[in-house]
């Protein structure tokens, strides 16, 4: 199906990630609700961004935060009633804001009725819905994802007195996908909050759906299989809306799930994320320059989904053994900040707080699991950082409290006010980013000048160049671009909107900061 430019809203958007419960408390009971993020929708289309994904708010036993699912067609009471998400839901419509939320397809929680069911008894209509043996010898070599925490893929269930299979923690049973009913059973699920109006998914682990013996269980044809179905369903049934994977996977295993344009609309790059780390740490350009090109093209209506951190650990599943350790040991030398194969750290630590890096929230690394990147927004220096009027015992979690990183020292309150916050500057790069199609949409070629602390490139789409010159390093560098292609063009700066000198025919020289950067346009005046 042709796609309408309208339709292509994805390739452009701006993400903002977002768990109700960390948000803010409406009514007082320590936990983020609807209503309280209704309240702070002003704060979000204030700041620019114009998407906003959702963690899962589903009931849940919340033993993964959400992710173990016990009901997929109702809001967490905590988080409020089905109407305050729908009345969210209208609310970010009517600012322009699209919402896209979780679909945990792979497995659900062992509370999930479908599962108790499954386990009562083996006559039982849904004893196939699920993942059994009567043996844990299947699927050998299937490497565990939760390396910390579990010691098998499979789980002995004592009341069926069989194994069941799951990929993740053993209270998060997987579902299975070789039975329709399962897979119609989630198109219902899909298609009662696109009936409501949600604008697309994140899909979780979606490289697992389907297991077979001898091989990894992960990335199968079977499991592009399914998702070719759903998105054949998804565009029928409600063109426009947007499917995105969280497939943690090589660049050319990810690129499998954009299809022929007939699988996701987007997927996130998990191998550039910590190369981007590395790059900064390394102050080199070759771990970020390297990974991109190896990234192959991906169809013309498909957008890769770029991020440095998100509500997990700082996954290092997509490097070799030597990247890893290296890693551990520039950004997590205590033991205590890793987790699995990554690093439980929020970005502002793992960056020294350094203004020229990032400054901003926090992290909490005495908390479990990754509870401490998952602790209460900062609005305010007053009670509870004006995240909740409860007793501060009676929060979901404890608040960042420390002096350099508590809400006292870092909160929106105080941000607002600073044109020099990270706040402040946030709000200019997204409204620069959102001047020009070209820093999402356009081609990318890399400039190889001669000193490697800089990364340069030039982004083109019709006419329309821009080039972005960074400084990864923490001293102040020169370089020569070889511009000459371009020459006669005059680059504007996009933040101040001032000419440069004219290209010509020599090699362009500009001087950076420590981790300066620039945007520049290239025209032709
Ligand atoms: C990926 C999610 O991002 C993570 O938070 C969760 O624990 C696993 N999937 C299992 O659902
Ligand atoms: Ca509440």
């Amino acid at each position: 199906m042709a796609a309408s430019p309208e339709s292509l809203w994805y390739k452009d958007a701006i993400i903002y990630q977002l768990h109700v419960r960390t948000f803010c408390d409406s009514n007082g009971d320590g936990i983020g609700d609807f209503p309280g993020l209704m309240q702070k929708l002003d704060y979000l289309q204030e700041l620019g961004v114009n998407v906003i994904w959702l963690l899962p708010f589903f009931p849940s036993p919340l033993r993964d935060d959400g992710y173990d699912i016990s009901d997929y067609t109702a809001v967490h009471p905590s988080y409020g009633l089905l109407e305050d998400f729908k009345a969210f839901l209208a609310a970010a419509h009517d600012r322009g804001m699209r919402i896209i939320i979780e679909l945990v397809l792979n497995h659900t929680s062992d509370q999930h009725s479908w599962f108790q069911e499954s386990r009562s008894s083996r006559e039982n209509p849904k004893r196939d819905w699920y993942v059994w043996s009567e043996t844990d010898d299947h699927h050998k070599g299937v490497r565990i994802i939760f390396v910390d925490t579990e010691m098998s893929n499979w789980a002995w269930d004592p009341l069926s007195k069989s194994y069941y299979w799951h990929r993740f923690f053993s209270h998060q049973p997987d579902l299975n996908y070789d039975n329709p009913a399962v897979f119609e059973a989630m198109w219902n699920v899909m298609k009662f909050w696109l009936e409501m109006g949600v604008d697309g998914f994140r899909l979780d682990a979606v490289p697992y759906l389907v297991e077979r013996e001898g091989t990894s269980c992960e990335n199968l044809p079977e499991t592009h299989a399914i998702i070719r179905e759903l998105r054949k369903r998804v565009d029928q049934e409600y063109p426009g809306k947007m499917l995105l994977a969280e497939a943690n996977q090589w660049p050319s295993d990810v690129c499998l799930y954009f299809g022929e344009a007939d699988e996701f609309h987007m997927a996130f790059h998990f191998p550039l994320m910590p190369r981007m780390f590395m790059s900064v740490q390394l102050e080199d350009r070759k771990p970020i320059v390297e990974i991109l090109e190896q990234t192959p093209q991906i169809p013309d209506s498909c957008q890769w989904c770029l991020f440095l951190r998100n509500h997990d650990e700082l996954t290092l599943e997509m490097v070799t053994d030597i990247e890893r350790d290296y890693m551990y040991d520039e950004y997590a030398k205590d033991k205590g900040m890793r987790l699995n194969l990554g690093i439980r750290r929020r970005l502002s630590p793992m960056m020294d707080n350094d203004r020229w890096r990032i400054h901003g929230m926090g992290d909490n690394v005495y908390l479990g699991d990754r509870n401490g990147v998952r602790t209460p927004m900062q609005w305010n220096g007053g009670w509870n950082a004006g995240f909740s009027g409860a007793d501060p015992e009676r929060l979901y979690s404890p608040l960042i409290s420390n002096p350099v990183y508590g809400y006292q020292a870092i909160n929106v309150e105080s941000q607002r006010r600073s044109q020099h916050s990270l706040l402040s500057w946030m709000k200019r790069i997204i409204h620069v980013r959102k001047s020009s199609r070209v820093l999402s949409r356009g081609s990318i070629e890399f400039l190889k000048p001669s000193n490697h602390r800089v990364l340069a490139y030039v982004r083109q789409l019709g006419e329309e160049k821009i080039l972005v010159v960074n400084n990864l390093s923490k001293s102040a560098q020169a370089v020569e671009l070889d511009l000459r292609k371009y020459k006669g063009s005059i680059p504007i700066e996009m933040f101040g909107g001032n000419l440069f000198p004219r290209i010509g025919d020599l090699y362009y020289l500009l001087t950076l900061g420590p981790y300066q950067f620039f945007w520049f346009r290239l025209r032709r005046i």
